[in-house]
């Protein structure tokens, strides 16, 4: 949440830095702001709104500044305005500072600082830190200027408790930039004769592909020739220089009208790339090259735990369905914030998977590192390359599907599918599941990129439908099985991007509760298997018809409904029970976008959310 670009070279830095806002708006469009330094001067713009406000607001400005920072905020202390809005810049004129996090023992230092004169603008719990930045540069013995301000963040930073990445500029420094972090992502871009900062390198990959992803408790000191990384403990860190390999192409909208419309297309690319390399020669099993566990070692594990949030938890369950069924393993899976808190037994020999795209989801985080405090294993799946949940791991395995701007998880969710399909695979083989059964599940999971296709050529179809439903103020999603998950996962796609009410429900649950909710006024959107679940799954149906409610059937294409049972029927491809869940949703995920658009909502950018929530 809140994203953070920072620039340091020859050019004017504020066109730089907003072109950075753009591409990170995705992380939060409360407000954005740019502060940039000419001489001593700041100059500042900030505003509530999306960053296309700012710019249009600060073309008449003069920013000649060759040296800016800039943000744009979800906001947590302090409510949706100007001033709460960053960049913040000390009451003594002297420290610009933009944060991502949350500063937690903010009120006790602002006491502090109100006793010794410092003044606040705004209510959040950011400004604190640029006040307390400026009181220890007061304090600070005057070596070089630059030692003295990289030393009073330093000291600051060493009173803070919370999360942040930050970076601050000094009016005495012109040319210097001090960025640090702890929970919050920051990656250093090191260009031709130039820096940048940002929270994640969709900002940066048009000026350069080379980063350093920053560590926890780190603070790089950035100057218009160099720079140096050292620690909270003023430890010298030796950096390490990463090649980005994600494209700006990837970061772009090209003909799309939204990046979730051009994410759900990319799906069976994106699938062909999470698999690539990834089966064994034998074509009967997978393999994963950065578990860093051997198979004699797997082969003891005697229960998974999958620990994930929001789409991500949805793909655990079909990995828990798809687990159990395949290789025999019992699966547990916990919300990411429940498990942290819970204290949970856990057998001796459990492993540990946390799923998440950005890598960065503060929960997650949080209860991975529960997990390896207790002594366990844990192996990650993201997509985002040098994450911070990523890089504590013991192991894990990239997604590789490019990046997902949209804040709804599309390709990114699929993708996580077919990981979880691959590992019961992986998992299914070193016990009881045969040559032949692996080759035909290797077989059925390789075809999934083509099925993915035929289905996207639904769209037209749901588009009508969408049109048809988009009046509708409360839906239900009903599946079993595993398909479950994807009747919970329409459901969030629904209400995330357009607003409507919806529920998921396992389809039999249904006449538990949610029945009452059923009328002429409240659509059923039915999964449909063909095969052993599909005379339960019409029954549920034919209660919602008893009952008047309109039925939205996704059907596999060899399912007999009963004539006039659905109102509408959208026939998806016969496929393997591993491939079932990611070919389901692809029309779940049609259908929310094309009832959002139809809305008129912004698709990309749902209201109070954002892409990666990394405050708990
Ligand atoms: O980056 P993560 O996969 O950890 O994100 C988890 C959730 O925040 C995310 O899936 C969220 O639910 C999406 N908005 C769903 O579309």
């Amino acid at each position: 949440m809140c994203g953070i670009v920072g620039y340091i070279g020859k050019q004017k830095a504020s066109a730089i830095i907003l072109e950075g806002l753009k591409r990170l708006e995705y992380r939060g469009y409360d407000s954005a702001g740019v502060a940039t330094l000419t001489g001593s001067r700041f100059d500042l713009a900030k505003k509530i709104g999306r960053v296309a406000g700012l710019i249009k607001s600060t073309s008449a400005q003069k920013m000649p500044g060759t040296t800016g920072i800039g943000h744009t905020r979800w906001a947590t202390h302090g409510g949706v305005t100007d001033a709460n809005a960053h960049p913040h810049i000390s009451s003594d004129q002297k420290i610009a500072l933009i944060h991502n996090g949350v500063i937690e023992n903010y009120a006790s230092i602002k006491k502090f600082l109100l006793t010794k004169g410092y003044t606040f603008q705004s209510e959040t719990d950011t400004e604190v830190l640029g006040n307390l930045i400026a009181y220890h540069y007061q304090k600070e013995p005057a070596t070089s200027e630059g030692s003295r301000f990289v030393e009073s963040v330093r000291k600051t930073l060493r009173h803070v408790e919370g999360t942040y990445g930050i970076a601050v500029m000094c009016g005495d420094c012109p040319a210097e930039i001090v960025a640090a972090r702890k929970g919050s992502p920051l990656i250093l871009g090191v260009g031709d004769g130039e820096y940048m900062l940002a929270s994640d390198v969709s900002a940066i990959i048009s000026r350069t592909q080379n980063v350093v992803y920053l560590k926890d408790g780190e603070i790089v000191h950035i100057t218009a020739k160099s720079f140096s990384i050292s620690t909270l403990d003023s430890e010298d860190v030796s950096p390490v220089i990463d090649k980005v390999t994600w494209r700006i192409e990837d970061a772009e909208l090209g003909t799309h009208a939204h990046f979730m419309e051009k994410e759900i297309f990319e799906q069976p690319a994106a699938l062909e790339n999470s698999m690539r390399g990834r089966f064994s020669e034998d074509g009967s099993t997978a393999q994963f090259g950065g578990l860093n566990i051997s198979a004699v070692d797997f082969r003891q594990i005697d229960r998974f735990h999958f620990l994930a949030c929001g789409s991500a938890w949805h793909a655990c369950l079909v990995a828990e369905h798809l687990i159990e069924r395949f290789a025999r393993v019992p699966v547990e899976v916990d919300y990411a914030s429940e498990f942290r808190y819970r204290n949970t037994p856990l057998s001796k020999n459990a492993l540990f998977f946390t799923l998440s795209q950005s890598g960065e989801t503060i929960d997650t985080l949080a209860a991975m590192r529960e997990a390896k405090r207790k002594g366990y294993k844990v192996l990650a799946v993201n997509n985002v390359v040098g994450s911070s949940i990523a890089r504590e791991a013991d192991g894990g395995v990239y997604q590789h599907v490019g990046p997902e701007i949209g804040v709804a998880s599309t390709k990114a969710f699929t993708s996580q599918l077919l990981l979880g399909a691959m590992l019961a695979l992986y998992v299914g083989r070193m016990r009881d599941m045969s040559f032949n059964d692996g080759v035909d599940y290797v077989h059925a999971l390789k075809g999934a990129p083509d099925l993915v296709r035929k289905t996207l050529e639904l769209a037209p179809q749901l588009k009508g439908i969408a049109k048809r439903y988009a009046h509708y103020h409360d839906f239900l999603f009903l599946g079993r099985l595993s398909l479950f998950p994807v009747a919970l996962e329409g459901a969030l796609k629904l209400k995330e991007i357009s607003y409507i009410h919806a529920e998921g429900y396992p389809a039999a649950e249904m006449k538990h509760g949610p029945i009452a909710l059923i009328s002429e006024q409240c659509p059923s959107v039915f999964l449909v298997p063909s095969g052993e679940m599909f005379n339960k799954v019409v029954s549920s149906m034919q209660e919602i018809k008893a009952r008047k409610g309109k039925i939205i059937a996704i059907a596999t294409e060899k399912c007999d409904l009963p004539a006039g049972l659905a109102d509408e029927v959208i026939l998806i491809p016969e496929c393997h029970e591993a491939v079932l869940p990611i070919v389901a949703t692809v029309p779940v995920q049609l259908l929310s976008y094309y009832i959002a658009v139809e809305l008129n909502r912004d698709v990309d950018k749902p209201r109070n959310l954002a892409k990666s929530v990394t405050v708990e």
